[in-house]
């Protein structure tokens, strides 16, 4: 088969695109054939690499796929279409979970072919077509697991950094869907353009505008009921300054870095909680599904690339110039 592989940690010159053997499904996997797989920061983690983290090289890299059902198991026919779940109990002390193509044993998603764990499989909603259902697996599901997290209820404000990331982009759909009062960041007018299309009530310019004076003039000097903050280390300092007393700030990333300095005194006096987040469940996946049909929301897909291609389809995200969701088109 034809797969994205790396023989080590590096820059995006590391993925190499190689005709390789067929993966061999072990007991309890199934074969699929990839038709989809999104780009996730995670794969360029992976990429990367990260001290103390290992995976064993030529590594595949991709969480977010959708495919077609090489053999038939349990309630399920060859040549169904389906979605795979991300993630599978991890044999690593305190850590609940590894991911498919992730840091860990699976091999990922930039193949022709993938064995998954049986466990793994879930049906493609009929009305989501196969580039639509690999963009919901991993940011989409973030999202939905860290609002979950954030107990907002109709009507509630919420801050959410990097309007044109995938989990900030997907964050401001469902948030908006569920009721929820929407302020979001964003770092240029193209970007602030998208914002307000996503539906967000109010969009910051980080590079322009201060961020914590504009959210209390925004809330009447209240703060916000949440922050969904997947940025890291530079945003915490301003996302626990931001919320309100007993508010709630969900973090799952650290795109700018994993060590942040912050206002601890002002933290604990407004009574904050912080909450981490690492995906959501199989299950939130099917809720996901269900609530996206009910609010007719589709994911938004900035581009697609085909497999060959995904050394720019990194570079495109390495630099923050997507919309949405980033694709690589595999078979289909
Ligand atoms: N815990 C989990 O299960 C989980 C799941 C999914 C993702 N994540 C993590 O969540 C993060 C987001 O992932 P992603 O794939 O959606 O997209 P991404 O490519 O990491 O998104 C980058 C975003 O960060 C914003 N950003 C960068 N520097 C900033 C700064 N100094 N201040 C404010 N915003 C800044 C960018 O906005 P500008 O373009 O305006 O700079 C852009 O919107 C990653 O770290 C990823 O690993 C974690």
């Amino acid at each position: 088969m034809k797969a994205i592989i790396i023989r080590k940690h590096g820059g995006s010159e590391v993925l190499s695109y190689e005709e390789i053997p067929d993966p061999v499904p072990k007991k309890g996997d199934v074969l699929v054939k990839v038709n989809y797989c999104a780009v996730n920061h995670l794969d360029i983690w992976v990429r990367n690499g990260i001290l103390g983290k290992k995976v064993s090289f030529p590594h595949i890299l991709g969480c977010d796929i959708s495919g077609t059902l090489l053999e038939g198991f349990g309630n399920f026919k060859k040549g169904d279409k389906v979605v795979v779940y991300p993630a599978f109990e991890s044999n690593v002390p305190r850590v609940s979970f590894g991911i498919i193509g992730g840091f860990g044993k699976y091999k990922g998603g930039y193949a022709e072919l993938i064995s998954i764990p049986k466990n793994n499989i879930i049906k493609k909603p009929d009305w989501l077509s196969d580039k639509e259902a690999a963009s919901i697996n991993v940011s989409y599901l973030t999202s939905w697991n860290m609002l979950e997290k954030s107990r907002c209820r109709k009507g509630d404000t919420i801050l959410i950094w990097g309007a044109n990331s995938g989990v900030g982009s997907s964050a401001i759909l469902l948030a908006k869907a569920k009721g929820l009062k929407v302020i979001t960041v964003a770092s240029d007018k193209n970007k602030i353009k998208f914002a307000k299309k996503l539906g967000a009530d109010f969009v910051i310019d980080r590079n322009t505008e201060d961020i914590i004076a504009k959210v209390l003039e925004i809330t009447n000097q209240v703060g916000v009921d949440a922050v969904i903050d997947h940025v890291g280390a530079k945003t915490w300092p301003v996302s626990l300054e931001v919320i309100k007393v007993k508010g709630r700030m969900i973090a799952c990333g650290t795109t700018t870095g994993g060590e942040a300095t912050v206002n601890i005194r002002s933290f604990y006096s407004k009574e904050a909680q912080i909450i981490g987040a690492y995906l959501g469940s199989k299950s939130q996946l099917v809720s996901l599904h269900k609530f996206m049909k009910l609010k007719k929301i589709k994911p938004v897909i900035d581009s697609i690339y085909d497999l060959k291609d995904a050394k720019i389809a990194h570079q495109k995200m390495e630099k923050s110039n997507q919309f949405g969701k980033i694709l690589l088109q595999i078979s289909n």
